[in-house]
């Protein structure tokens, strides 16, 4: 099957899973482990969803998705599903959540399909075609620092990151035009992609936030890679940062030189 027939099959699917959790009328919230880390009933039910979804489109395809117990990359196929990228704002009601699902071939992205249920925005990201949204072409601004709105992330749940995750956010804040902490990776990712914020950097985060939004940034020109400039793998949690390549490079030297300053060495 070609990708692009995938690709839409992907979004199907992700519609669907749209509005399952936008219909739903009161989600039950559970706690997970660590700190202020939540997953709801349509968590679980958008999972379960997707992956009844994709299940026999590509068979032997293996399985990565937020809510299973266990993950792990596997040569060949592999679905990186997130089925509500943002669940503190989906539990608020905050509406700036999505759906995120991407494909992974041997460690390398190949389609990615991210879904915001309530502006029924659709990135789409298929490799060497292009990046879209809603079926037209995006790409990257190219901004300079000073004009630039940067975005980054920090999960609730790492703690032990926030000095340097906030340290690097103030250092990138006085050079550039405004930060931006939106709770949804993925869309994140995407608001590079399309041009609307010019960077987005966090320090560690998991394959199924940023495996979608990676291949539609990457079409969209974007540079996406590790925080040391490394290629992105999906296979663990990671830094992420991904956006015009000038500024991530200059993201790159401010988050390197917090680090040191947090460690004393500056
Ligand atoms: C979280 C969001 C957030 C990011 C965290 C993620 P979740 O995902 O993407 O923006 O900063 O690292 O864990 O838990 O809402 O799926």
């Amino acid at each position: 099957m070609e990708l692009k027939e995938i690709a839409e099959k992907m979004q199907e699917v992700a519609r669907g899973a749209g509005r399952l959790i936008t219909e739903a009328k009161h989600p039950e919230v559970f706690v997970k482990e660590g700190h202020a880390n939540f997953v709801t009933s349509m968590d679980l039910a958008s999972q379960k969803y997707i992956i009844e979804g994709l299940a026999g489109l590509l068979p032997g395809a293996n399985f990565f998705a937020e809510e299973s117990e266990q993950n792990r990359l596997k040569p060949g196929y592999n679905w990186i599903i997130d089925p509500i990228d943002g669940t503190t704002n989906y539990m608020l009601g905050y509406k700036h959540s999505c759906i995120s699902i991407g494909l992974v071939q041997d460690g390398r992205g190949v389609a990615g399909v991210v879904y915001n249920p309530y502006l029924e925005e659709m990135y789409v990201g298929i490799e060497n075609q292009g990046a879209f949204l809603n079926g037209q072409p995006i790409h990257a601004a190219n901004r300079g620092m000073e004009d630039a709105v940067i975005l980054f992330g920090t999960a609730t749940y790492y703690q032990e990151l926030a000095d340097l995750t906030f340290a690097a956010a103030k250092a990138v804040f006085d050079r550039c035009a405004d930060v931006r902490r939106s709770g949804s990776a993925a869309l994140d990712i995407c608001y590079t992609a399309c041009g609307k914020c010019d960077a987005y950097f966090e320090i560690r985060i998991q394959p199924w936030d940023y495996a979608a939004a990676s291949v539609v940034a990457r079409e969209a020109g974007c540079a996406v890679t590790g925080l040391q400039g490394s290629d992105i793998r999906y296979d663990n949690p990671v830094g992420v940062l991904t956006g015009n390549p000038a500024i991530c490079r200059e993201i790159y030297r401010i988050v390197d030189e917090q680090a040191a300053r947090l460690k004393g060495e500056r």
